[in-house]
């Protein structure tokens, strides 16, 4: 999506009809330019426009679109100075690639990227991450931690803690982690967090933290999510502004970042638990083709899951292993 086509698409945000005309008058170009740029922007998953003689053109409905000023009156002023870059893009491949790329590992502070629509959303293990224009959270935040990358291993925990609480404090109260990090409703999945670690064996090592929520995710975009799925407008009767919700997230992941980087992975273990949907159940452990069942009996100080299984009491790592229910 090119500037002027992001500029239109602001332009038509409220929702309300715009005609051709005043559009053309407004960005300084024929009203055939204006279509092109309409039939560009219906080419985004999520985007859709409606044209009507003598009225004009309207969004299907309107688009709260992200702000990096909106987001940043949320985060904690003490925060937002650990903050040292807050990239809103349009149109990205994804968050966590993208400050891979840009991210210098020395760096102090945190830089944090969020997009409208990331066109190769990733997941664990090179699974894809779906979303569609505008109607999601897709947010990544990179740090640099003076720890070790043993150190590291259960921030994904702490996040997924730190998410299931800003979910909580935006009004949502069903909802649990699934180990190690998905935030589900009822079996159904949310949110979804990406951690990528890398750096010295010994340390400093920097993270790159990428959250994936549903806000309101069309059902057009469930054909392409094999697993069922959620979103927040399904589960709340009020729906947060995106703004907020970045904003909250983010302020969250720096103050979970400060701590984790001082205390590691112990003070969030004890909310894990409240949150932990499987935890004293048995469960199923996938690692590719095998299976192992046993009960869940809680985590390790490292954040790995112990399972009573059949060779005895064992801890799992999640880069081994997926966890499912029994059933
Ligand atoms: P596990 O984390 O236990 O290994 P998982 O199936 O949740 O299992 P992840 O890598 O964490 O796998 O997440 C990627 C998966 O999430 C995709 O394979 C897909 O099933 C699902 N997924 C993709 N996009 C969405 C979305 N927007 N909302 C919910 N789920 C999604
Ligand atoms: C998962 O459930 O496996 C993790 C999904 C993580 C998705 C987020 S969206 C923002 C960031 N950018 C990505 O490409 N992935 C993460």
């Amino acid at each position: 999506m090119n500037e002027e086509e992001y500029a239109l698409l602001r332009a038509l945000a409220d929702g309300g009809f715009h005609s051709g005309e005043a559009l053309a008058e407004q960005f300084c170009v024929t009203r055939a330019a204006i279509w092109k740029r309409i039939q560009h922007l219906s080419a985004f998953p999520g985007i859709h426009i409606e044209s009507v003689r003598g009225k004009g053109h309207r969004l299907e409905a309107p688009l709260e679109l992200l702000a990096e000023d909106a987001i940043r009156r949320r985060i904690q002023p003490e925060l937002q100075a650990r903050l040292a870059d807050l990239k809103v893009m349009p149109v990205i491949s994804s968050t966590n690639a993208f400050l891979a790329e840009q991210c210098s590992p020395y760096l102090h502070g945190g830089q944090a990227c969020v997009a409208e629509y990331q066109s190769a959303g990733r997941g664990r293990r090179g699974r894809q991450w779906v979303s569609v224009f505008g109607r999601n959270v897709s947010l990544s935040l990179a740090w640099r931690f003076d720890l070790s990358m043993a150190d590291l291993a259960g921030l994904s925990i702490a996040v997924g803690v730190t998410v299931a609480d800003v979910l909580a404090d935006a009004g949502l109260k069903e909802h649990g982690l699934k180990w190690p990090n998905d935030v589900h409703v009822n079996g159904k999945k949310l949110a979804g967090i990406l951690v990528e670690a890398s750096g010295e064996m010994d340390g400093p090592c920097q993270a790159i933290i990428g959250v994936g929520l549903n806000v309101d995710l069309p059902a057009s975009a469930a054909g392409q999510i094999d697993q069922p799925w959620t979103d927040l407008a399904s589960c709340l009767e009020t729906l947060p502004g995106r703004n907020r919700l970045v904003g909250d997230l983010l302020d969250g992941l720096l103050q979970t970042c400060v701590r984790y980087q001082q205390r590691g992975l112990h003070p969030f273990l004890e909310t894990w638990k409240a949150y932990d949907v499987y935890m004293g159940q048995e469960v199923k452990l996938l690692m590719g083709k095998d299976t192992i069942t046993g009960v869940y009996t809680g985590l390790s100080e490292q954040g790995g899951l112990v399972l009573d299984g059949p060779g005895g009491r064992q801890t799992w790592y999640s880069g081994e292993v997926s966890l499912r229910g029994k059933t």
